[in-house]
This record gives C-alpha cells, sequence and structure tokens, in this order.
C-alpha cells in the first residue's frame, strides 16, 4: 500500500554566495535597524521584530537601499527560474517586488506566529546573519488544513507526513506561495538573527491583460482620481 499525495507546493531553496563586501553591507544595514529600533525601550521585551509589522514609513522599503541591490539582483535571477520551471520560459509575466523588511529574531526563544501573506503572490525569506551549526529557528511550512478538516475528522497535523521545516542557513534564500502558511520555530543562539523577507507580485506587462491575470499596475487607473467615494 502506498499513500501519494497530491497537489505539492513548490518551495525554491538555494544557498547564495554574495562577496564579502555585499555581505557585510547587509548585515550592516540590518544591525542599524536592530540598535535603532529593537533596541528602543518600546520594543526591547519583543522576541522578534519586523519592519513590516511596525508599519512605520521607510521599514518595509528595504530593497530600495544600496545595501540591497545584490540580493535584488539574485532574487530576479531566482525567481525567473521558478516561474520557469513552473510555466515554461514563455510565460510572459512580470514581478514585482511590493515591499522588502528587516526580520531581527531575539536571542532566547525568538519566534514568529503562523501567518500568511494575504498581500502578495511570491514571498521569500533570506537569512543575513545566521550562526554556524545552530539550527534552530527553522521556518516551517504548513499544508492548507481545510479540506482534511472538511472531509475527515481528523485534523491535518494528524495525517501529515511532514510538517515541510527548512533549515536556516547564511545567505540561504527561500522562495514559496504567499498564501502558504509558515511559521518560525523558537530560536537560541549568542546572538540576534537576521533575516530578510520579500513580498512580490506577480503581474502581466504593462498594456497586455490576459484572463485571470492582474494586469500591471501602469494600467490601473485609480478610483480616488474621480472623486472620493
Ligand atoms: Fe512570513
Amino acid at each position: 500500500m502506498a499513500l501519494h499525495w497530491l497537489f505539492p507546493t513548490p518551495v525554491l531553496q538555494v544557498d547564495l554566495e554574495p562577496d564579502k563586501d555585499a555581505a557585510a553591507a547587509m548585515e550592516a544595514q540590518l544591525k542599524a535597524f536592530d540598535r535603532d529600533v529593537f533596541e528602543h525601550p518600546e520594543f526591547r521585551m519583543r522576541n522578534n521584530l519586523t519592519g513590516d509589522l511596525l508599519g512605520r514609513a521607510g521599514l518595509d522599503q528595504l530593497h530600495r537601499t544600496e545595501a540591497f541591490q545584490w540580493l535584488n539582483h539574485a532574487l530576479a535571477i531566482q525567481v525567473e527560474s521558478y516561474l520557469n520551471s513552473l510555466l515554461g520560459p514563455d510565460h510572459g509575466l512580470e514581478v514585482h517586488i511590493q515591499k522588502a523588511w528587516p526580520v531581527v529574531c531575539a536571542r532566547e526563544g525568538g519566534t514568529i506566529e503562523s501567518h500568511t501573506h494575504r498581500n502578495a503572490q511570491l514571498s521569500a525569506v533570506f537569512y543575513v546573519r545566521t550562526e554556524e551549526d545552530n539550527s534552530s529557528g527553522e521556518l516551517e511550512f504548513q499544508a492548507p488544513e481545510n479540506y482534511f478538516s472538511h472531509v475527515m475528522a481528523i485534523p491535518f497535523s494528524e495525517a501529515a507526513v511532514s510538517g515541510g521545516v527548512f533549515a536556516p542557513k547564511q545567505h540561504r534564500l527561500l522562495l514559496f506561495p504567499s498564501d502558504l502558511t509558515h511559521r518560525v520555530t523558537p530560536y537560541q543562539g549568542q546572538a540576534t538573527r537576521y533575516s530578510v523577507s520579500y513580498d512580490l507580485a506577480i503581474t502581466t506587462p504593462p498594456g497586455q491583460g490576459r484572463e485571470m491575470r492582474v494586469p500591471h499596475p501602469m494600467d490601473w487607473v485609480p478610483l480616488s482620481g474621480f472623486g472620493s467615494a
């Protein structure tokens, strides 16, 4: 007897190799965030801090900084190969960075609760600074559980073969569908851990809308331009 698990979810994992300067620039940028924001008395008691969560101007726009141009470029290459693998080289889609934000995991028990990124289609995580041989603080993906709970009286966790766990490693990049539920298991380390998250949107090129695809933002017309609703 064999169980065949259908509907696989494509998650890309690649270990990148930034040169010394690029790696140092990214780490310095996150160190500054850690020092200026995380060490602020208002946030010091948190076990994680994300630029996205804070909703402060600019903290989710890390991709516009000089330090992250190298990663933007590497991400562009990896996203293209991800889409090529899934859709073939003629997919004709454009990918946009919506936002990118720093994530700091505290030394003792830094964790991020289960969530999805409802605003995006593809999301990425890149580990800027981790400790060698420290496998704590894994990224764990969870399959959608509503199918099982609708048709069988058992929760998905009891039926699932694997929780889909990815080990954190310095300069490792993970790319995954944004509606895939994920969490960070508790991190324990000598130093705080730095990573960066990206949210991406997939659209058609300008002027080339297709059924069931999101058109390019240049084809959009703000309704507010016609007066307040
Ligand atoms: Fe996330």
